[in-house]
């Protein structure tokens, strides 16, 4: 059962061993978030769809030191499904969240209902126009308007003082970080590693739809990447173009994958690495199908 207000003040300081509170309403969170700032409290923001892994749970972990008031939200935003994606199918278990949340020391759950975050009527949308249509935007070039749209909108119910996002979604992370730049949001973004299963493979709440044998070849995706690092890190390779190649072989021979791009991009603005520069960073950034399901990782280098 969800609790109210009136169940539980407000925390005032972090207490791992009480029970997280649950708001669902806009109005009653930044009442709430407005009153912690007006006692000086620092709140930090981990957003979430929920169906919480570790990989999220090592988010809250990073924020929680950081702030006084640990808030996550919780909330499968249907604006981020492109036409065709299964909203409806979105894996949920908000009783398991709650207490995976509980067990990290979250002080509270923003779980919003939809007609609470688009209510009839609405019609506006934030859009991070150029980061957000190439790499996963080329296939899905709505899904990141989504992502913006809800994030500024938490961003002014929460009022965080800082905000933790995955690196697994580097486009993302590098999305939200243009957003907060162009629009002035006075929110620190911390973009937290990837974590992965012990043999590889990025945590991901997709995951749980793969076949036990689509399952077994996923960890090709982390074993092409860190092929790619060491390549490059050969001082071998001038140019992306025969490192793409080697990756593309490596994951078409290892199973039934659909690669949707492999690209080696520039980890702020996201551009084409045309040649290998020393002393600079890059992104090597894939997507690929197993089966329905569409799987994304990365790694970051240095040349
Ligand atoms: O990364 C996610 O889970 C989502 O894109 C986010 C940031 C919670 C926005 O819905």
């Amino acid at each position: 059962m969800l609790k109210t207000s009136k169940t539980r003040p407000f925390p005032t300081i972090p207490n791992p061993t009480d029970r997280v509170r649950v708001v669902r309403k806009i109005d009653g969170m930044a009442g709430i978030a407005r009153e912690l700032k007006r006692s000086g409290k620092r709140i930090g923001l981990v957003p979430t769809m929920g169906f919480l892994h570790e990989g999220h749970l090592s988010l809250m972990k990073c924020a929680r030191p950081k702030c006084d008031i640990l808030i996550v939200s919780i909330y499968v935003n249907p604006t981020q499904f492109s036409p065709g994606e299964d909203l409806s199918g979105y894996p949920r278990d908000f009783e398991r969240d709650e207490a995976l949340c509980e067990r990290v020391g979250v002080d509270i759950i923003f779980y919003p209902p939809d007609t609470e975050m688009y209510p009839d009527g609405f019609q506006t949308e934030v859009s991070v126009k150029e980061l957000s249509r190439n790499l996963c935007g080329k296939s899905r070039p709505t899904h990141f308007d989504g992502v913006t749209t809800v994030v500024a909108k938490l961003f002014n119910i929460v009022l965080p003082d800082i905000a933790v996002f995955g690196r697994k979604d580097a486009q993302q992370a590098a999305i939200i970080r243009r957003m907060v730049l162009d629009m002035n949001f006075p929110v620190e973004i911390i973009v937290s590693p990837i974590v992965r299963e012990p043999d590889g493979l990025a945590m991901s709440s997709r995951n749980k739809y793969l076949s036990t044998e689509e399952r077994r070849a996923a960890p090709v995706l982390h074993e092409s990447l860190r092929m790619a690092k060491s390549a490059i890190e050969s001082g071998k390779y001038a140019f992306p173009g025969p490192v793409i190649e080697m990756m593309k072989d490596r994951i078409i021979g290892s199973g039934p994958f659909e690669i949707d791009y492999i690209e080696i991009v520039n980890p702020d603005d996201l551009s084409t690495v045309e040649k290998f520069e020393s002393g600079g960073e890059v992104l090597i950034a894939l997507a690929v199908k197993i089966g329905g399901t569409r799987l994304i990782d990365n790694i970051e280098i240095g040349t």
